[in-house]
């Protein structure tokens, strides 16, 4: 953590530490087959655009993302966007070709570092013990490579187990806590587990400790494991808050950029990914998340400047699925959790100053006298068929500003279970 001092209004005679503060955005490299330079130029600069200083990239253990990471590492250094290497472990890897993919990006300006050591991430690799860990960063550290380690072990949730990762990996120097959703339950995630991680990591390492901020969970890939929804109706609103109120890390993660099947993409929805067979049936351009990227960006500037900034352009973010929870589909099954998201259109308001904000749909209405900032507000479902939300902005009885949805809920007519928000905004 590198403290930086902030001056406080101009000629006043106050100081401020404030933490240094970094977000990165999850990045499946495996989707990135058939990218181009343009496709990571895309990418990179969009996600600049909104205060994010660099992907860690999910990396499994495919010939083509060897030459993806060099295009990557190449564009990085010329937008000047950071990168760091997340080895995806429910993949079968061998320590030395991960020590290779290392060492061939070292030395790269858009490497990211800690505390002046590589910062290496994963995706679980608990099942991967110790010696393995402690031999792959001696292999590192033999060829001149110090790295900072800091993994997201799965099987570490529970907050009662965190004083048994330091005890089970002495390797390890940071901790990332993939842990975004609820766990099966129909209740909000608390902070409990990024607490007790981030305490023990305080206690004995030198590492980071990175927390996962994410819009969604939903995947529906045709088999039970691999078929569930967890409750995110308001999560991209208040774990942003846990993030900045509760815990301040000293890295956000949003999980994800890309990661298409389980529908927390923040990213477009690059048209020249191989979806597979089933995603597209939930992720097609009726589901995009694009302006999921306007309630990141105002929470990105919070969290780095330790205050919230000022809105200048009023809007408000909204989304909902296209079916009420217990509609019957022609395909598949319910997903696992599927009774617990609220049949309702969320809106998430970001505004300049106080205004009412009202939302539409069918015979159903709700509004909320919303503050300067950000606030959220909900209408349920209606019962009639085929309606879409109406979403309006007024001060003093004038509209200021108003819009519609561009899907209909249906109350039939449902061809797969999909429980994939549509985003959209009025601005
Ligand atoms: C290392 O980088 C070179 C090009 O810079 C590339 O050809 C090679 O495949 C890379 N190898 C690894 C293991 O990343
Ligand atoms: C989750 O939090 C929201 C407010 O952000 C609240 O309206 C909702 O009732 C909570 N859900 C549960 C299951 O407690
Ligand atoms: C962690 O604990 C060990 C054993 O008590 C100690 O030797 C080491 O200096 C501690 N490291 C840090 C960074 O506090
Ligand atoms: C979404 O959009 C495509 C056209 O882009 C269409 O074929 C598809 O049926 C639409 N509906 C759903 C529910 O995915
Ligand atoms: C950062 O916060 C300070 C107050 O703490 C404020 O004066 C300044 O405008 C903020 N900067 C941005 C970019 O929001
Ligand atoms: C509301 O609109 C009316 C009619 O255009 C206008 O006369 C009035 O000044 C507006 N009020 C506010 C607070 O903008």
């Amino acid at each position: 953590m590198v403290p930086i001092l902030a001056l406080l209004g101009a000629g006043a005679v106050m100081f401020r530490v404030v933490e240094a503060a970094s977000v990165f955005s999850h990045f499946m490299v495996q989707n990135s087959y058939s990218y181009a330079e343009s496709d990571w130029q895309n990418d990179m600069t969009t996600a600049a655009s909104i205060g994010i200083d660099g992907f860690a990239l999910n990396i499994a253990a495919a010939d083509y993302e060897v030459g993806q990471l060099v295009t990557a590492f190449s564009v990085a250094e010329q937008l000047g966007f950071k990168l760091f290497l997340s080895f995806d472990m429910s993949y079968t890897w061998e320590s030395s070709d991960m020590v290779s993919i290392v060492q061939n990006h070292s030395d790269s300006s858009a490497m990211y570092t800690w505390n002046n050591a590589v910062l290496v991430s994963t995706y679980a690799g608990d099942n991967y013990d110790d010696s393995f860990w402690s031999g792959f960063k001696s292999s590192l550290s033999s060829e001149g490579i110090t790295i900072s380690l800091a993994p997201a072990f799965t099987d570490y949730r529970d907050p009662s187990l965190a004083d048994s990762l330091l005890s089970d990996f002495s390797s390890i120097d940071g901790f990332f806590n993939w842990w975004s959703w609820p766990d099966d339950v129909d209740a909000n995630l608390t902070t409990a587990t990024d607490l007790a991680y981030q305490a023990v990591i305080k206690s004995n390492r030198t590492g980071p400790y990175i927390m996962s901020v994410s819009p969604w969970q939903f995947k529906n890939l045709g088999t039970s494991d691999t078929d569930w929804v967890e409750l995110s109706d308001t999560l991209w609103y208040y774990r942003w808050l846990q993030a900045i109120q509760d815990v301040n890390p000293d890295i956000v993660e949003i999980v994800t950029w890309n990661d298409y099947a389980e529908s927390h993409y923040i990213g477009d929805i690059n048209p020249n990914v191989n979806l597979g067979d089933l995603a597209p049936n939930y992720v097609n351009s009726n589901f995009t998340h694009a302006s999921w990227r306007n309630v990141a960006q105002y929470f990105i500037s919070w969290y780095k400047n330790g205050s919230a900034p000022t809105v200048t352009n009023d809007q408000v973010v909204f989304w909902y699925r296209g079916w009420p929870k217990a509609t019957s589909c022609s395909t598949g099954s319910p997903p696992r959790n599927s009774d617990f998201p609220v049949d309702a259109v969320f809106a998430l308001s970001l505004l300049s100053s106080e205004a009412t904000v009202g939302l539409y749909i069918g015979s159903n209405s709700f509004s909320w006298d919303a503050p300067a900032g950000a606030s959220m507000g909900s209408v349920p479902f209606p019962s009639e068929d085929s309606q879409i939300p109406y979403i309006a902005i007024s001060r003093d009885g004038n509209t200021t500003k108003s819009g519609y949805g561009s899907l209909y809920v249906q109350q039939s007519d449902c061809s797969y279970y999909n429980f994939n928000p549509y985003v959209g905004i009025v601005e």
